[in-house]
C-alpha cells in the first residue's frame, strides 16, 4: 500500500484523476469502478476537465459502481444512479449502456445475482474508494466475510447517520444497500483510495496499523498488491 498525504485537496484531486485518466488513455477498452459520496466529486471534476480538454474519451468506456441504494429509483436526487448521471455521466461522451449501477427497484436478490454476474464477466482496471467512518469500503459494514460477494447489507446506524446529511431528516435514508462485495472490489486490477476529513482519521488509523480482519472491511486492502491510499492533513491525523 502506497500511502500519500496532501496539505491541498485540490492537488489530491488531480493526482486521484491521473491515475484515472492514465488508464483510460494507456486500454483499449476502460473499465472502471465508480464510487458515490462526497469523496470522488473532486476528482470527478477533473476528469470531466481532463474529458473537454480532448484529452480523454469515454467512448469505450465501461464503468461499475460500488453500490445502490434498495428503494430509490434512477431520478431520486439520492440514488447513487442519479449522483453518477450529475456529477459525471452527464458531462462526458460515455455511452449511458456502459454505465452500470446495482438495481435498487424490484427483487434485491436476483439485482444482486445479475450484478455480481456482469461483475464475474469483467475485470475492473482501476477502482476508485470512499471509506466509511467505520471502516467500511462500498457498503461492506464491519463483520461482512471478505470472501462476500454482491449482496443486500443492512446498514449500520453510523452509516444511516452519516449519510442522513444527504437527505431531510434520517428517517429518509434507506436501511438497506446493494454493495459489491469485499471479493468482488479485491478482483480490480488497480485500487485508488481517497479520504478526507477528521472523521476519516480512526478508520485510516485502523487500515494502516491493523491486520487484515474482518471486523475493520478496509483493512482487506492490505491483500492486494496495488493500492494507493491518498489522504488529507485530517485523514492522516492519527498516523504517527
Ligand atoms: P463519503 O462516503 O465520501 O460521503 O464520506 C464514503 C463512504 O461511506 O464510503
Amino acid at each position: 500500500m502506497e500511502i500519500r498525504i496532501f496539505k491541498d485537496i485540490e492537488k489530491l484531486n488531480v493526482e486521484a484523476a491521473k491515475y484515472f485518466i492514465e488508464t483510460i488513455q494507456k486500454e483499449k477498452n476502460p473499465v472502471l469502478g465508480l464510487a458515490t459520496g462526497s469523496t470522488p466529486i473532486g476528482m470527478y471534476k477533473e476528469l470531466i476537465k481532463s474529458y473537454q480538454q480532448g484529452e480523454i474519451s469515454f467512448v469505450n468506456t465501461t464503468t461499475y459502481n460500488l453500490d445502490e441504494y434498495v428503494g430509490l429509483d434512477a431520478t431520486h436526487e439520492q440514488s447513487y444512479r442519479y449522483f453518477m448521471t450529475e456529477n459525471l455521466f452527464k458531462h462526458v461522451n460515455i455511452n449511458p449502456d456502459n454505465t452500470h449501477v446495482p438495481n435498487g427497484l424490484g427483487d434485491s436478490e436476483k439485482s444482486c445475482r445479475e450484478y455480481n454476474q456482469l461483475l464475474d464477466d469483467t475485470q475492473i482496471d482501476i477502482q476508485i474508494l470512499g471509506i466509511g467512518s467505520n471502516g467500511h469500503i462500498a457498503f461492506n459494514e464491519p463483520g461482512t466475510p471478505f470472501s462476500a460477494v454482491t449482496h443486500v447489507v443492512n446498514l449500520t446506524e453510523t452509516s444511516i447517520s452519516d449519510n442522513s446529511r444527504f437527505f431531510e431528516s434520517i428517517d429518509e435514508v434507506p436501511k438497506q444497500a446493494i454493495t459489491m462485495g469485499l471479493s468482488n472490489i479485491m478482483k480490480a486490477k488497480k485500487i485508488i483510495l481517497i479520504a478526507l476529513g477528521e472523521n476519516k482519521a480512526e478508520a485510516i488509523r485502523k487500515l494502516v496499523q491493523e491486520d487484515p480482519n474482518e471486523n475493520t472491511p478496509c483493512t482487506i486492502l492490505k491483500n492486494h498488491p496495488n493500492v494507493v491510499i491518498l489522504l488529507d492533513h485530517a485523514a492522516s491525523s492519527k498516523l504517527i
